[in-house]
């Protein structure tokens, strides 16, 4: 049987201080966190929505070193200015806190403590990268390498990107220091692990038999965390931006934003109420984290093991993590500026905050990546908010301000057809219930949705416009029930769209209404006053489109298929890292391509010096036949490296047009293999 909860505390992942909040955030975790809080809240659920801005860890001093200003000035900026958006676009959290509150630094480092005295962590003195030009240590982002799984060679030093493998500075191929470009050496540092090893039955016992009911995607990555075998994990760092490790002798010691991160939730918890006790450790209440897929790890099994060694605390029932939201078929990509973001949306449309709400919920990336476009938006604005929507609504309100003054007008002239669509529109209520309780977001919109296609079939059916010429009586009675369907979507959208919820509430003047009441067919008595309607939606033009997506692409000429942005420049190298690298000129003598891949062209170059093997991302572009004899420029000192079992010597010099096409680097006339290029 299902467990009855008596409270719900629902978490949204605290997105980082470092920029603003964009579309991939807001598909992914605060428009499903949102409409779930909603809908509880409309149940009459006892419920407190937990978010707020994440300040610690690398990703915050990496932009302050960017930006040449302090981490507080850019977490300060930052919390600000998402805290105003979240609110503008509706997403109704109890609470938006930040890790740098008192609340926050108390709690965390209580939690610490107590882990430490009870012996929960291991103390251990192991040796990690030093950037003797910076003089740090390097810690996650600040080190970057190539990804020892994928090749991919802009890894960091906690994750590959490219593929998705969490990672540690050591495993990372060539590694160097992102602060100073340098090599980094290794040096000792003392660190406190968490013994997730010792947590692995536990988690394995409670994941693995317990919750088989998490979505596919959460269930699978925990598997193959557990099944690739758990090790103990740093939770402290050597930074000078963080929460004090609240050890004696640990100066200069930080908290791992990891670790202090998700205690956010509870000390933002605290703050919201002095209950807060029974949120977190009642096992009456249901905690639910709303989180990205790139999270799944932390909040199913680092946090758990935390929560578990500190012992007083429930563990979360669920964590719907959803994959990633694309944009105009590409990775939204802060550094590219490659996103749609929120605060510009809100300001360029004004008063649309549920279009976008609409858009996302309806693309949101539930079970597989996702992609949003500006003519989807458009089209689901104009298609279905406006053509379905707005429509049936103004047709029910306008004709019943028209023939009977806006008074509801009684249903008495009704037959089997009637009575079976009266009997139809709790059932809506009930799917998007099923929908909503199983985290399928996309589906519960949809069959709200289904209940304005019903009122627009039943007054295409019933042509109330003609029947008024000569049965007034039959008339009034299916515009009564046009309005009791419109009554029922001004409750059953409400989770997804409020706004406009609140605009028919106010229409239909039938406020408080109740989750339970959606499907009732008496929600608006015979003579009961309707306000004067307005239009819900307006249809989005071709213009607003093409300028956004003009925007996107920036300052690309308009001819160009503009697929890529032009990346910035990277940062300075000095004279000495270019003339340590060897590029030459080579003839390419044999091409073939790399049997079980699309990409991979297997290369014979003679060098001048000798004749070796390169492995290039080539094959997309060029037909292995037309490559012998073609001279190309090669970096030939690059560190050998093994790709699909073949070992690769060089590098070939390639350029990549906007489309994403490669054509070769060649001289422009031909000289002799071995030439050095300078
Ligand atoms: O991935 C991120 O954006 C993190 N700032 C999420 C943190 S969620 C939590 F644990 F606080
Ligand atoms: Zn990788």
């Amino acid at each position: 049987m299902k467990k009855q909860f008596k409270r719900y505390l629902i978490t949204a992942a605290l997105p980082y201080a470092n920029g603003p909040i964009h579309i991939g955030h807001l598909a992914g975790v605060y428009v499903p966190a949102d409409i779930y809080v909603r809908y509880l809240r409309l149940r009459g659920v006892e419920v407190a929505f937990i978010c707020g801005s994440d300040e610690h860890g690398v990703p915050i001093t990496i932009k302050a070193r960017h930006e040449h200003v302090s981490p507080r000035d850019i977490v300060d900026k930052y919390h600000d200015m998402i805290r105003k958006a979240f609110e503008e676009f509706g997403i109704s959290f109890s609470i938006y806190s930040r890790t740098t509150s008192d609340m926050h630094y108390r709690t965390a480092s209580a939690i610490f403590r107590k882990l430490y005295d009870n012996n929960e962590f291991l103390e251990k003195n192991t040796s990690q990268y030093y950037d003797e030009e910076a003089k740090t240590f390097l810690a996650d982002r600040y080190i970057m390498g190539t990804c020892p799984k994928c090749g991919h060679e802009s890894a960091y030093g906690d994750q590959c990107e490219k593929c998705g493998t969490s990672l540690s500075p050591t495993e990372l191929i060539n590694p160097r220091s992102m602060i100073s470009g340098s090599k980094p050496v290794m040096r000792e540092t003392l660190h406190w692990y968490l013994p997730l090893d010792k947590y692995e039955p536990f988690l394995r016992q409670w994941i693995l038999e317990e919750n088989k009911q998490w979505k596919p995607n959460v269930y699978g990555q925990c598997k193959s965390w557990l099944d690739s075998g758990l090790q103990p994990r740093a939770v402290s760092r050597d930074l000078d931006w963080g929460i004090p490790v609240p050890v004696e002798g640990a100066e200069g010691k930080v908290l791992y934003v990891w670790f202090d991160a998700p205690i956010g939730y509870i000390s933002a918890t605290k703050e919201f109420t002095p209950g807060w006790e029974k949120y977190w450790k009642d096992r009456d209440t249901r905690l639910i984290h709303f989180i990205g897929k790139d999270n799944i790890v932390f909040h199913c099994i680092i946090f758990p093991a935390i929560l578990k060694a500190e012992g007083s605390y429930i563990l979360p029932d669920n964590v719907p993590a959803n994959e990633f939201l694309n944009l105009e078929g590409d990775k939204i990509s802060t550094s590219r500026n490659w996103a749609v973001w929120l605060h510009e949306y809100l300001s360029e449309f004004p008063g649309k905050q549920d279009v976008l709400r609409y858009v996302l919920c309806a693309t949101m990336p539930e079970t597989k990546d996702n992609d949003f476009t500006w003519k989807d938006f458009q089209s689901r604005n104009n298609n279905e908010l406006v053509a379905i929507l707005g429509n049936f609504v103004n047709r029910a309100l306008v004709l019943t301000h028209k023939y009977f003054g806006g008074r509801v007008p009684p249903r008495e002239k009704i037959g089997n057809a009637d009575l079976e669509v009266l009997a139809e529109i709790p059932k809506f209520r009930k799917l998007v219930e099923d929908n909503l309780e199983n985290f399928r977001f996309r589906e519960a919109m949809k069959s709200a949705m289904d209940l304005a296609r019903l009122g627009n079939k039943y007054l295409a059916d019933t042509e109330p416009w003609i029947t008024v010429k000569s049965d007034r009586e039959r008339t009034g009675s299916v515009l009564n029930i046009a309005l009791q369907i419109t009554a029922s979507l001004s409750v059953i959208i409400r989770p997804f769209l409020p706004f406009t919820a609140e605009k028919l509430e106010r229409i239909i003047n039938r406020p408080a209404l109740t989750w339970d009441d959606a499907g009732s067919p008496d929600l608006l008595q015979e003579g009961h006053i309707l306000n004067k309607p307005e239009l819900l939606f307006e249809k989005i033009g071709d213009e607003a489109v093409e300028h956004q997506l003009n925007k996107l692409h920036g300052s690309l000429p308009a001819q160009q298929p503009a697929d890529r942005t032009i990346r910035e420049q990277k940062r300075n190298i000095t004279y000495d890292d270019f003339s340590g690298m060897d590029i030459r000129t080579a003839t390419i003598t044999e091409a073939s391509k790399v049997p079980g891949t699309d990409k991979l062209m297997q290369l014979r170059v003679n060098t001048g010096m000798d004749t070796r093997t390169v492995v290039a991302g080539i094959a997309e572009f060029f037909e292995p036949e037309t490559l012998p004899g073609k001279q190309v420029c090669i970096l030939a000192n690059l560190e050998p490296r093994t790709i699909k079992g073949i070992q690769s010597q060089g590098l070939l010099l390639l350029a990549e047009d906007q489309t994403g096409k490669l054509v070769f680097v060649t001289p422009e006339d031909k000289v002799s293999d071995g030439a050095e290029v300078k």
